[in-house]
C-alpha cells in the first residue's frame, strides 16, 4: 500500500489526529513554502541567512581550530543557499574537503548536483539521496576525514523535544570523538513575534496549511472540503512548544479512497506541525545529554536565532 496513504490513515485515526509534516511539501508545498520565507511576519529564514552570510569565515575558523581538516555533511540541503555560504568561504580558504549533502529528495539531489558545481567551481561534491541518519551512515563510510555535520534552518524543531534529543543521540553514534555539529534553533522571544511567524497577515501559511488536504485529495482520492477546516497555529511560551493545526468547523466525515472514512467532530483539531522554540540554557543542555560540548553560538543581530556549534566530547 502507498505509505503515504498508510500514514494519513493511521494519522487521522488516531485519538488526537495528525498529520506527517513532511507531506507539505508537494511541488505546490514548495512553492508556498518559498513565499512564507518571503513574508514579513516568518523570520526564522532571514535570521539564518544574515549569520551565514555574515559569518561563515568565523565559524570556519572556530572549526579549524579545532580539527585542520574537515569534510561537510549537510542534512536537509534543499538548494544550499544558506551553507553556499559557508562552501564559498571554505573555497577560498583552500580548504581540502567534500560536501556531502543529504536530502530525501532525489529532485533536489540531481538540481545540486547538477547546479552546485556552477556557482562553487572545484568543489568536490558527493550527493546522497535518502534518510538522514542512513545517509550519514555511508557519508562517514566513504572518507575518514573529520567531520562538520550542518543541520540548519531550525529543522530540528519539528521534532519534539524527546526525539530532536534522540535524534542528537544518534547523530553522535555515527561521529567520532572530534567531529562537529552545527545545528540552528529558533530562540524563545517575545510570543507574538513568534505567533505572527505563523500566522501572517497575507494568508500564505493558511494556505500552506491547507494544501495539505489538497494533496491528500488529489494524490489519495479523498474529498476533503477546504473551506471547512482552519489554519489554527499556537505558541506557549512556558513550554517554546509552537503547533500548526487544522480545526474541523463542522462535524463532518471524509472519505479516503475507495473504502475508507474519518469522521471528524465540530472543533476537532488535527495536528500537522510542530516548531519547537528554544532557551539557550535547553540547548546547552540538550547538547551535554547527548555527549557533545557546546564551542559556540553563532548569533542573528536580534538573537531572534542560533547556529550552534557543538564537538563530540
Ligand atoms: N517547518 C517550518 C517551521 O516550523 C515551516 C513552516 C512555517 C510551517 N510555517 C508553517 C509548517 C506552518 C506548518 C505550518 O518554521
Amino acid at each position: 500500500m502507498n505509505p503515504f496513504y498508510q500514514d494519513v490513515l493511521r494519522g487521522l485515526s488516531a485519538p488526537f489526529k495528525q498529520l506527517d509534516s513532511k507531506y507539505f511539501y508537494d511541488q505546490q508545498g514548495d512553492q508556498i513554502f518559498e513565499e512564507i520565507m518571503d513574508c514579513p511576519e516568518y523570520y526564522l529564514t532571514n535570521c539564518e541567512l544574515e549569520i551565514l552570510s555574515q559569518q561563515s569565515a568565523a565559524i570556519i575558523d572556530t572549526v579549524l581550530a579545532y580539527q585542520g581538516a574537515f569534510d561537510v555533511i549537510e542534512l536537509g540541503a534543499g538548494n544550499a543557499l544558506k551553507s553556499s555560504f559557508f562552501l564559498r568561504e571554505m573555497m577560498n580558504k583552500k580548504a581540502s574537503f567534500t560536501y556531502f549533502p543529504v536530502d530525501i529528495s532525489a529532485n533536489v539531489i540531481s538540481l545540486l548536483q547538477r547546479e552546485l558545481p556552477a556557482s562553487l567551481p572545484g568543489i568536490r561534491i558527493q550527493p546522497l539521496q535518502g534518510e538522514y541518519l542512513d545517509a550519514l551512515h555511508k557519508a562517514t563510510s566513504l572518507s575518514k576525514q573529520n567531520k562538520l555535520v550542518l543541520f540548519l534552518g531550525a529543522n530540528i524543531g519539528n521534532f519534539s523535544v524527546e526525539s530532536a534529543l534522540r535524534f542528537c543521540e544518534e547523530i553522535r553514534h555515527q561521529l567520532l570523538p572530534g567531529d562537529l555539529l552545527l545545528t540552528g534553533f529558533d530562540l524563545a522571544k517575545d510570543p507574538r513575534i513568534i505567533l505572527a511567524a505563523y500566522n501572517d497577515k497575507a494568508g500564505i501559511t493558511k494556505r500552506f496549511n491547507l494544501n495539505l488536504l489538497h494533496r491528500i485529495n488529489t494524490e489519495l482520492e479523498a474529498d476533503f472540503d477546504l473551506a471547512q477546516y482552519e489554519h489554527y497555529p499556537t505558541y506557549d511560551p512556558q513550554t517554546g512548544a509552537c503547533k500548526s493545526y487544522l480545526v474541523s468547523l463542522q462535524e463532518q466525515t471524509v472519505r479516503l479512497g475507495e473504502a475508507d472514512f474519518i469522521s471528524f467532530k465540530k472543533g476537532e483539531p488535527v495536528l500537522t506541525e510542530n516548531s519547537q522554540k528554544y532557551t539557550l540554557a535547553q540547548i546547552e543542555n540538550m547538547a551535554a545529554q547527548c555527549g557533545f560540548q557546546l564551542c559556540r553560538h553563532f548569533f542573528d543581530s536580534r538573537k531572534w536565532f542560533v547556529d550552534s556549534l557543538w564537538i563530540c566530547a
